[in-house]
């Protein structure tokens, strides 16, 4: 079973996991990087990023987006942006097809609620199946003696397959 993990990081936090992740898949790791992406920081950052969410403003990306046909798993990983599903990743969503193919769903955040997240991607993919879902607050390598064993478990129930709760 091919599996492709992908992903959006402004931050940090996401990369990280991502590559936590990669070493227990296996799988194909694909970075979302935008044509222009947002300042690291400073108030401009949250404004600007926390506007576009809510607007869903339609990004472009800096490289063509990946050919998902010999994926049949598919596991996205997002940061949370104003309670949702961050900009870039909801337009990599907008346009991106999951037809007969699991989804996994990875959020983190700052330690808000996740579960407007999840419900965006559940709601605008019909065409994927999600199997499982799981958050993480702020993950970094000083949180992730506590983290990984969440981490593993999910990455287990991707690998075999199952739903993950
Ligand atoms: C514009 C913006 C809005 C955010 N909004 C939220 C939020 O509503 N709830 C929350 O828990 N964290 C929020 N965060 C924090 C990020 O979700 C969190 O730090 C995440 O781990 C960042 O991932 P990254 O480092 O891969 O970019 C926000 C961060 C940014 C930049």
């Amino acid at each position: 079973m091919e599996r492709v993990l992908i992903y959006y990081s402004l931050d940090g936090h996401t990369h990280f996991l991502a590559e936590q992740a990669q070493k227990l898949l296996g799988c194909d790791v694909y970075r979302l990087q935008l044509a222009k992406d947002y300042p690291s920081k400073g108030f401009a950052k949250y404004y600007t990023a926390g506007r576009n969410t809510v607007l869903r403003f339609p990004h472009t990306f800096k490289q063509p987006l990946p050919d998902l046909s010999r994926y049949e798993v598919v596991i996205l990983a997002t940061p949370i942006w104003a309670g949702r599903v961050c900009a870039p990743m909801y337009s990599y969503l907008k346009q991106a097809e999951f037809a007969h193919k699991d989804l996994y769903l990875i959020a983190n955040c700052s330690g808000g609620d996740v579960s407007k997240c999840f419900s965006i991607i559940k709601n605008m993919k019909h065409d994927g199946h999600v199997r499982g879902e799981i958050s993480f607050i702020n993950p970094n390598e000083a949180t992730f003696g506590s983290d990984s064993a969440r981490l593993k478990a999910f990455c287990d129930a991707v690998l075999l397959n199952k739903s993950f709760q």
